[in-house]
């Protein structure tokens, strides 16, 4: 007999989304594997297996039980697509889009991203730490366990690298594990706004190099955008960015196409996110590179758009699908994985077990982490959610409060309703 921390049981279903270890598109993102009768030994934070209920008991001894009260089991979801640092929230440009207003529109009026800059430029790091754990911590109470967090809100060598500063010590603090984006390629920064290059000059020579050679971030993104940085410049900032030996992920073909998923292609990006007027040819190119599409329908909803990315033409091409809140102060004040679910059924058309998939397994791919977690299978983190649900459609189809009544990190409870 093995001795293990604890043997979670009792549960209804354990959604262990096991299967291949690699991003899942086609049939495979229906196929949850679902176990009952089963149990969970856990040690050191660690699955050490899980199996029918008799067999765990017959082989650990466990320090601890964890009665799962019927609940539904699956895997933490997994954030890939936030921004969590900045000061002040956007509600006037919320009120700005019901007037009709777009978010180009907006932008282009002064207000958008530029509007977050000065107060992240001014704020200190543990202003902006308090802020953003805060932030964090509501994602956590809805169930989500990894976040990707970007900077980007600074433009400045100074503030960017003070951005990733405190998502470093976001990593350090908070429960969950973060994974780092450098995203001064967010906008063009006011100063710059008739000198373009020469900001993308500062990125090139100054910001990515000092972020590299401080190590603060694993990725470097870009808001690729007709209204932002066109298919030339982000190549030149991308290409430099790989040579400088960061990943990339993009915000690419959001509101237009204009050939930023085939620029995602082109440069091997991990993901490509938004992706809400991707082509046909940008749908085949990412495929066939490997790219992952990470798909963001809380913004598109924020925006009040009429259409959404074609998550299924996606799926049926091979292309393997994730979805992420893409948690902002201004296009999506979006905690809540479960929500981003709702609207992947809702209006993309996606089945509730397709969208779990993306909200875990293949989200998990899209920041690179799927070897410890996103499903859960012997060896892999003990990541998990208790759901008060009778079965997985619950999630999309009861919206509006939280249906996670438990969230465990590396096998500790971070979260409990009661
Ligand atoms: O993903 N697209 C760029 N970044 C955010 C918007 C950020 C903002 O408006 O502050 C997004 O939608
Ligand atoms: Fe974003």
């Amino acid at each position: 007999m093995q001795t293990v921390d604890y043997i979670v049981h009792n549960a209804k279903e354990i959604i262990t989304l096991k299967g291949d270890n690699k991003a899942r598109s086609g049939k495979a993102m229906n196929e949850l594997s679902i176990m009952k009768n089963s149990a969970m030994a856990i040690k050191d934070g660690i699955i050490i297996n899980i199996d029918n209920t008799d067999t765990i008991k017959q082989n650990y001894l466990p320090l601890q039980w964890i009665d799962a009260e019927n609940t539904i089991i699956c895997p933490g979801f997994v954030d890939p697509h936030t921004h969590p640092v900045f000061v002040h929230t956007r509600e006037n440009e919320f009120e700005m889009r019901l007037q009709g207003k777009s978010y180009v529109e907006i932008s282009k009026a002064g207000g958008g991203i530029l509007s977050s800059i000065n107060a992240v430029r001014e704020a200190d790091e543990d202003y902006l730490f308090e802020l953003a754990y805060n932030r964090i911590n509501r994602m956590i109470e809805c169930g989500t366990t990894a976040i990707e967090a970007k900077s980007g809100y600074g433009l400045s060598t100074e503030s960017e690298l003070k951005m990733l500063k405190v998502i470093k010590k976001l990593q350090e603090f908070m429960p969950i594990e973060i994974v780092s984006t450098f995203m001064g390629a967010h906008e063009f920064p006011l100063e710059y706004r008739n000198n373009r290059q020469a900001y993308i000059d500062l990125l090139i020579n100054e910001m990515m190099p000092e972020v590299k050679r401080q190590n603060l971030a694993e990725y470097v993104d870009i808001f690729t955008e007709a209204h932002v940085y066109n298919i030339e410049e982000s190549r030149k900032i991308l290409l430099k960015a790989k040579e400088l030996g960061f990943k990339i992920r993009m915000h690419a073909d959001e509101i237009e196409a204009i050939g930023g998923a085939e620029l995602a292609a082109e440069m091997g990006a991990v993901s490509a996110d938004h992706l809400g007027a991707c082509s046909d040819e940008g749908i085949k190119a990412m495929r066939d590179a490997g790219v992952i599409a990470t798909l963001l329908p809380g913004t598109l909803f924020s925006l009040r758009s009429k259409s959404y990315a074609r998550a299924k033409d996606m799926i049926s091409a091979g292309l393997p699908v994730a979805i992420a809140s893409d948690y902002n102060p201004g296009s999506c004040n979006l905690d809540s994985m479960q929500f981003a679910m709702t609207l992947s059924c809702l209006q993309m058309g996606m089945t509730p077990a397709e969208a779990l998939t993306a909200a875990t397994f293949n989200a998990a791919c899209a920041i690179e982490r799927q070897d410890f977690f996103g499903s859960l299978e012997k060896d892999k983190n003990a990541d998990f959610v208790m759901l008060d649900i009778p079965s997985i459609a619950f999630i999309p189809y009861h919206f509006g409060s939280n249906n996670v009544s438990k969230v465990y990190k590396l096998g500790e409870l971070i979260f409990s309703r009661d």
